[in-house]
Order: C-alpha cells, then sequence, then structure tokens
C-alpha cells in the first residue's frame, strides 16, 4: 500500500468500532497503525489514550472509567482521559489521540511510527 501524505499530515482517522458498542464507564482496546489503544465512554464522549500503563505495561483499556479518569486494572495508577496526564503526577503522561464519530463509527487518528 502507496502511503501518499505529505510529512505535514494530521493522520487519517480509522474506524474501530461502532457508537454504542462501548458502554459508558467502560474501554476497549483496539489497534490502530501498529499501536494499542484504549477508547473509553464517559455516556457523552469518546476519550483515546495510548493502551499500554507506563508502569509495568497493563492494559488500561480493561480498567474502569470515572469522572474521566481510568484507573490501570493492575496498581491502580489513575490517568485523566482529556490529557493523558498521571493522577498523582502530571509530568508523567501517556498519549491521547483525537476521536470522532462518523455515522455511528468510532474514529481514531494516531501518528503512524517508523
Ligand atoms: S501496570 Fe499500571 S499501575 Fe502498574
Amino acid at each position: 500500500m502507496v502511503d501518499d501524505r505529505s510529512d505535514n499530515a494530521e493522520p487519517a482517522f480509522t474506524p474501530v468500532a461502532r457508537a454504542g458498542d462501548i458502554p459508558a464507564g467502560e474501554g476497549r482496546t483496539f489497534e490502530v497503525a501498529g499501536r494499542l489503544v484504549a477508547v473509553f465512554f464517559d455516556g457523552r464522549d469518546y476519550h483515546v489514550l495510548d493502551d499500554l500503563c507506563p508502569h509495568m505495561g497493563a492494559s488500561l483499556g480493561s480498567g474502569p472509567f470515572v469522572d474521566g479518569v481510568v484507573t490501570c486494572p493492575w496498581h491502580a495508577w489513575r490517568f485523566r482521559a482529556c490529557d493523558g496526564a498521571w493522577c498523582d503526577n502530571d509530568k508523567l503522561r501517556v498519549a491521547v489521540f483525537p476521536v470522532r464519530v462518523v455515522d455511528g463509527a468510532i474514529e481514531v487518528a494516531v501518528p503512524v511510527s517508523g
């Protein structure tokens, strides 16, 4: 496949699920552009973070999501969905990615690495 985007192009949005597939207060993990991302639904909006917990590598997508904060299922580190910051020290962050809903599809934009 030929990637004809210029270096300055925004990453393309990729559909990952249907709106309604992710219950409020939960997340799901998807692979997009070779990277695992966690998509959460707060009952109104979707939020996308890097799925890999920076502590010891748990999947954040399986953690509970309450009041805009995901709690890692292994050791309970908490991350804000709005900016990926660790709630105990916002100098540590996980990446966040753009998300939108188009024609009922949840679409995520993840830069292609490498
Ligand atoms: S692996 Fe996430 S808090 Fe330890």
